[in-house]
């Protein structure tokens, strides 16, 4: 059992593998600024892990032991912010033994609008992080980097190995904290580092209880579908229809949130095993799906029609990207194991339990929250 704290763990990614991390057994303090997370996901992620309802009402009853004897603990904090890491490091006694870092922006096109808030949240937010783990004496952490690292290369499938080059602020600053964090474990003994480059993340939990929440337009394929099949769009628009790929359609590596999840479980379980290292792995199914396969699919899985219209090519696509997950396999014994259809049936059971996301049945604490605990 480690004290693991999760940067950006109100998020979809971090949500997800909060409870993974719970139900093997470890102890989670998740910091999340709440800007594109909720803290709704958090308290549903404690019931789901079986800690009890987490509510305003219950607040009291938890002041002493936290829900679950304290195993799960959320602060609203930013992790650009020195006191705010530093109160969550603290947090009931410390002993925080490695750090998930997912708190960062990731919108490809926001990146080349914004590109100094994407450098100043992933970049300096990272520089923050790890001083903050140096004065806590905490030497292990894992990354969420991306695929976006490859840029448009057609290589298929992608290996570790293949060049990085990214073609937006989104992937510079991706490819900033990776060779940072290279950096940083050449620069003193002790450091266990994963670099996890995540191919699709997509589906939800299989409870309908937690799932992705996106921020006004979805700008990824999936959410966007779901909302589709929700009502909540009217069509989905199919970014061209001429990719040199089996239907004219972009091909991807969609991956389910949970074997995303347990990667990174296993990913832990390799760093706190093995001597120290910095272990960079792709995480992917190795399978490529097309845009219109994945339409089918989610039809087919929930008996739906999707109205779609094939629009014109979105810039900065490339028409393939496929993992090569045989790294992930071998050095931690790591494969997806769930389906594009139970990706398709996970995501709709979300959508259609939760048509507006976590917004509708929002759950808004103020002050920093300690266990269940709130201090304002
Ligand atoms: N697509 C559509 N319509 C949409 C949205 C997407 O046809 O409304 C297509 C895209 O053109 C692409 C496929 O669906 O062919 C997947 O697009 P996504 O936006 O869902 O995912 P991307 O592969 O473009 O990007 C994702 C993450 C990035 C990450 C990248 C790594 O969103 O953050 O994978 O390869 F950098």
């Amino acid at each position: 059992m480690t004290k693991v704290l999760l940067t950006g763990g109100a998020g979809f990614i971090g949500s997800h593998t909060g409870l993974a991390l719970l139900q093997t057994g470890h102890q989670v303090v998740v910091v999340d600024d709440f800007s594109n997370g909720n803290a709704e996901a958090v308290r549903r992620v404690a019931e789901l892990a079986g800690l009890g309802p987490w509510g305003q009402a219950a607040a009291d009853h938890w002041a002493e032991a936290g829900p679950g004897g304290s195993r799960l603990h959320l602060i609203q904090g930013d992790v650009r912010s020195p006191q705010d890491l530093d109160r969550a490091f603290a947090v009931s006694g410390g002993g925080i033994g490695a750090v998930l870092h997912f708190a960062g922006l990731k919108a490809v096109g926001e990146s080349m609008t914004q590109p100094l808030r994407y450098w100043d949240v992933n970049v300096t937010g990272t520089v923050r992080l790890l001083e903050a783990m140096v004065r806590h004496g905490c030497q292990t952490l894992v990354f969420s980097s991306s695929a976006t690292l490859y840029g448009t290369t057609d290589t298929v499938p992608i290996p570790e190995t293949a060049p990085l080059q990214p073609i937006n602020p989104y992937g510079y600053t991706k490819a900033a904290v990776e060779r940072m964090l290279t950096d940083v474990a050449a620069s003193a003994p002790g450091w266990r580092i994963a670099l996890l480059r995540y191919f699709n993340p997509v589906g939800a939990h299989p409870s309908g209880r937690i799932g992705e929440d996106p921020n006004g337009l979805p700008n990824n394929l999936f959410p966007f579908l779901c909302q589709v099949a929700g009502g909540r769009r009217q069509r989905l628009d199919v970014f061209g229809g001429d990719w040199p790929t089996g239907d004219g359609t972009g091909v991807r590596d969609y991956l389910h949130v949970m074997d995303l999840a347990e990667g990174h479980g296993r990913a832990l379980d390799v760093l706190l095993a093995e001597p120290p290292q910095l272990l960079t792995l792709n995480l992917g199914s190795g399978q490529g799906h097309s845009v219109l396969e994945l339409v089918r699919a989610f039809e087919t899985t929930n008996g739906l029609t999707l109205p779609y219209a094939v629009v014109g090519r979105r810039p900065g696509d490339s028409a393939v990207s496929v993992a090569d997950p045989r790294q992930a396999e071998r050095r931690m014994g790591w494969r997806t194991r769930r389906s594009l259809a139970d990706i398709c049936r996970d995501g709709w059971a979300w959508q259609s339990a939760n048509p507006q996301g976590y917004r509708s049945n929002e759950w808004h604490p103020t002050g920093e929250l300690i266990g269940a605990q709130q201090v304002s």
